[in-house]
């Protein structure tokens, strides 16, 4: 084992498992996205901000050097989990539409009558950009507590250039990847999409593309159309930002087509994508991101997982943390969804929120694997078996964070 002179290193050490994709390759899909290897009795060194070793116990050799020591005893090492979808820049909440939402009113019905996602428009509009900070901060650390080492967040709940600039400048001083989601809803002071997205384009966008890596539509009846969406995307597109979509989560738009003819990195939900939009995603390389827990929130269909799987897509899954549809930032359930209810496979689900959204996220060289090189972001479970990540429903099951090579405050 070679030493890396004066890094400060991190042995974690007599671990139950150490779980992590198979290979180097990135997206993986078809048969390789549930293959993991996984190392009984094992150690994990880290090397300032890398990882340096992953190995068998009884193959550890001594360290010279300053070291310090992490018991893993009872435990298993995963790697950082990648939430490649999150609505984490909000002020307010919506538990009152929750309660009205549990008596039987949709979520579609709330959004039509001016509330839903306009609501949390308002209050994130009054909030200033202090709280904003804030807030994103806060909500990191709850991600954080449930392992998410890397993170992405959307803006979309300002509409105005102030409150959209400073949502993403939020994110990115959380230690976030931010998104431009300039075109999530019409606000009310537009009388339609298209003057919305006229001022948008013009006001927002040159100032946006200088802080966030992607761009993201809400393709959806009752927000914007193919033709409005394909509008937008193709500008973000021009100003250098990475193509993403919210696509058929209520209704089939024309979102996979569309996402496949901008070539953006992918389109998200697919709760009501039916089997040509699934062979269509199994044939490109547009990345399918699956939110089962926007799914259960809302009491909708789940997306078809194991199909897209099945068909060669490259599938992902993220929380979709926001107020509305999916108040839940915990990808550790996630997995457990995507084991009961899409149908993959642990490994898959764990492949799933790790490489295949470090990828969604353009990390997949430096994130998303337990492996010599990659970036020492760690999560180590309460558990006798990795595969607990799944199958232990609910449960507070990460016991330590590493992030960067170092010991996470989970608060
Ligand atoms: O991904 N559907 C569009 N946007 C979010 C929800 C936003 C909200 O309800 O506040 C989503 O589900
Ligand atoms: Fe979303």
């Amino acid at each position: 084992m070679s030493s890396t002179g004066g890094e400060r290193r991190l042995l974690i050490r007599d671990l139950e498992q150490v779980a992590t994709p198979a290979g180097t390759a990135a997206p993986l899909r078809g048969p390789a996205l549930g293959e993991a290897d996984v190392v009984e009795h094992a150690y994990v060194l880290c090397a300032g901000e890398s990882i340096e070793a992953v190995g068998r116990m009884r193959d550890l050799r001594r360290l010279d050097g300053d070291v310090d020591e992490l018991d893993g005893r009872g435990l298993c090492a995963i790697p950082g989990l990648v939430d490649c979808h999150t609505h984490a820049c909000f002020a307010g909440d919506r538990v009152e539409e929750f309660a009205l939402r549990a008596g039987g009113a949709s979520y579609e019905e709330l959004h039509a009558a001016g509330g839903g996602i306009m609501s949390t428009v308002r209050a994130t509009r009054a909030a200033g950009e202090q709280a904003l900070a804030d807030a994103v901060r806060k909500h990191r650390g709850w991600m954080l507590r449930a392992g998410t080492t890397t993170f992405e967040s959307k803006s979309g709940y300002g509409l105005d250039r102030e409150t959209e600039l400073a949502s993403l400048r939020a994110v990115k001083a959380a230690g976030g990847v931010p998104t431009w989601l300039g075109a999530h809803a019409v606000p009310p002071e537009f009388d339609d999409a298209d003057a919305y997205l006229d001022f948008a384009l013009a006001e927002v966008l040159p100032a946006a593309a200088e802080i966030a890596e992607a761009a993201d539509v809400f393709l959806e009846r009752g927000a914007f159309d193919a033709d409005q969406a394909r509008r937008y995307l193709t500008a973000c597109a021009e100003a250098g930002l990475v193509l993403r979509l919210h696509g058929d989560q209520f209704t089939e738009q024309g979102a996979v087509p569309l996402a496949i003819e901008l070539d953006a990195r992918s389109v998200d939900h697919l709760e009501a994508t039916g089997d040509e939009g699934v062979a269509a995603l199994g044939r490109s390389d547009v990345a399918a991101v699956l939110l089962p827990a926007s799914a259960l929130f809302l009491a909708r269909p789940m997306p078809p997982g194991r199909a897209l799987v099945d068909a060669g897509a490259i599938v992902a899954l993220a929380t979709d943390f926001n107020p509305g549809s999916a108040f839940c930032e915990s990808l550790p359930l996630i997995c457990s969804l995507a084991t009961t209810q899409l149908r993959l496979s642990p490994a898959e689900a764990l492949a799933a929120c790790t490489v295949n959204a470090a990828h969604v996220l353009g990390r997949s060289e430096t994130r998303g694997r337990l492996a010599p090189g990659y970036g020492a972001d760690v999560v180590l479970l309460d558990a006798p078996d990795w595969r607990y990540l799944a199958y232990h429903l609910g449960a507070s099951l990460v016991a330590e964070v590493i992030l960067q090579g170092e010991r996470a405050e989970l608060g």
